[in-house]
């Protein structure tokens, strides 16, 4: 083997009850190189990391993994001994402690002691150097329950990042990041490559390979299809490879015909329930149409999760404006009053409010919809077990069965057991938070057709993405916030990138 050659995978088979993840697999990574690792979900990409980073040890799956020429033979919960010998990996899920600090979170189970006692002060001014030569825009101070997603993601870098890396394997680490802090993102790889750190980097979003891998290798169905220098992919391409087919469209045609205002929103106003004094929404206000699909559009921070789970009566305190839904004025205070109301909400983190980890796919999906199947004196199992099955087949959820675990399943497949979940509760308005994050193109296509099916039957859906080529795709109208307020609502027809960003940033 080369020297340039740090990782040398050598047919890598990891099996899991009625799942082959990985079959057969050998990749070389390249000493210094950044590696893009692309697949559909399931395709198995976590599973490979997971390995590499000592969660599934040495002894469980067969195959050799060569690193700098040595077999690499990780013991039982050896994730300190992987990032010993230098290899550091941020996962997929974040795996932050919320009530600690970020100094306490980057050094837990590593603190610091200066004669027996823990190194408060050490830790906090070496969180501090790493957040601040990263310029990753966090406090070593700040609680982690008080950071959005997006900062947690920064956290959990650093926390990969104070480890003395020669490999670091990042999960999908820009699922929840804004432009803005991708570019950042970006920058930083750039000088860890600069030192020769060699990066696995694992998205999602396409253009991302084209931004700053060196070589891709595409994984399909726990196989590897092909390892391609950068330059010489193009999006089609890749694309082509990760789903085994052609795929023409990214959205597809939808041919609904919105009817009359059905849900209304005028000039809301709500703080913070924990803090009254800080408000959170401060004048939003749109009309939403039956069979209409609304795309809200944002930088992050920018109030747009805040608007939907205040409209969903779980999170701000409403102290003025109105909300109203086929004329007649709502008061929702719990979630459990909207469902009643026939509002669903597919939140932003699945698996803090979607999903049900330690339960199946089937209870997952049926739970909250249970009043559909209740026969005279019980459940009616059967209709139960037939409509998820339909809701997990449109999906193409990928499990052995509708029993398996949710704990089970990769993170897109967790990712459609929450909107199957919520597509199965028939209701009037849907409201998606970010629905297709860290979900394949495939599968994303899937989804946006089970959107137009919606509409297409009545349903008034409120889509909020980052991405602004989705808002574009699948919006009839896209409504824009800034800074907690809405800034005005474009017909798609009249909207372009250009348009919504100026709007967003409110430099129009
Ligand atoms: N702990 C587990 N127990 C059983 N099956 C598992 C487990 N972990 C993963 N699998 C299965 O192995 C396959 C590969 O999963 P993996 O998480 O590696 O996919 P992935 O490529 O990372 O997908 P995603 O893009 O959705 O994150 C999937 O079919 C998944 O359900
Ligand atoms: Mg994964």
């Amino acid at each position: 083997m080369s020297d340039d050659i740090i990782l040398d995978i050598q047919d890598v088979t990891k099996e899991f009850p009625g799942v082959v993840a990985l079959n057969d697999v050998s990749i070389q990574i390249k000493r210094g190189e950044i590696h893009g690792l692309c697949g559909e979900n399931g395709a198995g990409k976590s599973t490979l990391m997971k390995i590499l980073s000592g969660v599934y040890p040495y002894g469980t799956y067969s195959g050799n993994v060569m690193y700098n020429g040595k077999e690499l033979k990780l013991e039982n919960s050896a994730i300190r001994q992987a990032s010993d010998l230098g290899i550091a990996i941020v996962h997929q899920e974040l795996t932050l402690v919320p009530s600690m600090t970020v100094g306490e979170n980057v050094y837990l189970g590593k603190e610091p002691t200066d004669k027996g006692t823990i190194d408060w002060n050490k830790i906090y001014a070496d969180t501090s150097g790493i957040l601040k030569r990263y310029n990753l825009g966090v406090s070593a101070r700040a609680v982690i329950q008080d950071l959005g997603v997006g900062k947690m993601q920064m956290v959990e870098i650093a926390k990969a990042l104070s480890e003395n890396a020669q490999v670091l394997i990042l999960d999908e680490p820009t699922s929840a990041l804004t432009e803005a802090e991708i570019d950042k993102l970006m920058s930083i790889l750039e000088i860890l490559k600069a030192h020769g750190v060699t990066c696995i980097y694992i998205t999602h979003k396409l253009n991302e390979f084209f931004r700053i891998t060196d070589n891709v290798t595409v994984l399909r169905d726990g196989e590897k299809v092909i390892t391609l220098p950068t330059p010489e992919l193009t999006e089609e391409r890749l694309v082509n490879y990760m789903v085994g087919r052609q795929m023409k469209e990214r959205f597809p045609k939808g041919h609904r015909q919105p009817g009359e205002v059905m849900f209304q929103v005028k000039d809301l106003h709500a703080v913070d329930p924990n803090n009254p004094d800080r408000s959170v929404i401060n004048g939003a206000s749109f009309d939403l149409r039956r069979g209409e699909i609304l795309g809200i559009a944002g930088l992050m921070g920018s109030g747009r999760t805040e608007l939907v789970t205040t409209i969903f009566g779980e999170y701000g305190k409403v102290t003025e404006g109105e909300i109203t839904l086929e004329g007649k004025s709502l008061k929702i205070d719990s979630a459990r009053d909207a469902i009643k109301h026939g509002i669903s909400l597919v939140p932003e983190d699945r698996k803090k409010q979607g999903l049900v980890l330690i339960k199946s796919i089937l209870e997952n999906i049926s739970l909250p919809n249970l009043n559909q199947f209740a026969g005279f004196f019980s459940l009616d199992k059967d209709a139960e077990l037939d409509a998820s099955m339909k809701q997990a087949k449109n999906l193409s959820i990928k499990a052995p069965n509708l029993q398996a675990y949710c704990s089970s399943l990769s993170g897109g497949n967790q990712q459609k057991v929450v909107i199957a979940k919520w597509l199965m509760s028939r209701p009037k308005i849907l409201i998606m938070d970010d629905p297709t994050r860290g979900v394949d193109v495939g599968a994303k296509y899937e989804i946006y057709k089970l959107m137009n099916e919606l509409a297409e039957q009545g349903v008034s859906i409120i889509m909020i993405s980052s991405e602004l080529e989705e808002v574009l795709g699948m919006s009839d109208s896209i409504m824009v916030m800034h800074e907690g307020r809405s800034n005005g609502t474009l017909n798609v027809a009249d909207a372009t990138q250009e348009k919504i960003m100026a709007m967003a940033t409110d430099i129009a």
